[in-house]
């Protein structure tokens, strides 16, 4: 839906409802953590997103959102997003994003983070940091009134760097009492994107994907939902819901065990 600048902006109640939102996605990030391992199936942790979730009396957004099959994303290796979890069983070397959505009294909390297993390459690790580093430095660079198209500039001059492929075909997005609304939030710098300008009351995500190689991606023909990455190789993302504040970025997703910004993988 297509809705103008003031439609977007939340007052203090909508911003308290979409930080106690934030606020339970991230503990249920906290809750999930340790049993993302080696040895362990991608869908028995989308059993304990999906039983956390209920038990805590709010609801998994991604459980049929558009006919997805389960509650949460599991985006392994050269998995860009969209995974969906299933028997694939964790192991020594690879990378996962896990991607958890929830619906707190009606309104959306979404972050994500990848998760190293075991012993890692030094292409997974870097991937990983690139699209670590590459959120943070997003929100250093907005503050109110700020364009859309620095949040681009800033990861687009990470991913660089390295020589990495930024995702251009999926982006970040407005978030409220939707999943996703406007304003879009391309990962890449593109001025068609400026219409709405991030003014205090304003809440969306960032959540950059990183590609090792080139970076388009390729939708699974046989499930209409995983995305991977054309050249078969490794893709990395994070992603944070942010209000806008008067006084600058909120990140409202923050976790107390997670990775915080600086960590080196
Ligand atoms: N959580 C994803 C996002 O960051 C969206 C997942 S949609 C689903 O926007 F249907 F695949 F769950
Ligand atoms: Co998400
Ligand atoms: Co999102």
């Amino acid at each position: 839906m297509r809705r103008s600048l003031k439609d977007l902006q939340l007052n203090d109640d909508g911003r308290n409802k979409m930080r106690a939102a934030g606020r339970f996605n991230a503990q249920l990030l906290d809750f999930l953590r340790p049993h993302v391992k080696a040895g362990v199936t991608t869908e028995s942790i989308d059993k304990l997103c999906h039983e956390y979730t209920r038990d805590h009396g709010h609801i998994p957004a991604p459980l049929n959102y558009h006919g997805f099959p389960k509650s949460c994303c599991t985006s392994v290796n050269e998995v860009i997003c969209h995974g969906i979890p299933d028997s694939y069983v964790l192991a020594d070397g690879d990378i996962v994003n896990v991607d958890i959505t929830s619906i707190v009294d009606g309104w959306y909390g979404d972050q994500s983070e990848t998760f190293l297993i075991g012993d890692v390459s030094q292409e997974a690790r870097q991937v990983t940091q690139c699209a670590f580093d590459s959120l943070y430095k997003a929100i250093d660079a907005i503050a109110p009134g700020s364009k859309i198209t620095e949040i681009g500039h800033a990861i687009v001059g990470e991913a660089e760097r390295y020589g990495f492929g930024v995702v251009r075909e999926y982006v970040g997005h407005g978030l409220g009492k939707e999943f996703h609304q406007d304003p879009s939030i391309p990962h890449y710098p593109d001025p068609r994107f400026n219409r709405i300008p991030l003014e205090p009351g304003i809440c969306f995500t960032i959540e950059p994907m990183i590609n090792v190689g080139r970076y388009q991606g390729i939708v699974d023909p046989l499930d209409n939902w995983t995305v991977r990455t054309i050249d078969g190789k490794l893709s990395a993302q994070f992603e944070h819901t942010i209000l806008m504040t008067e006084d600058g970025p909120e990140i409202l997703t923050t976790t107390e065990e997670g990775p915080r910004p600086g960590h080196q993988f």
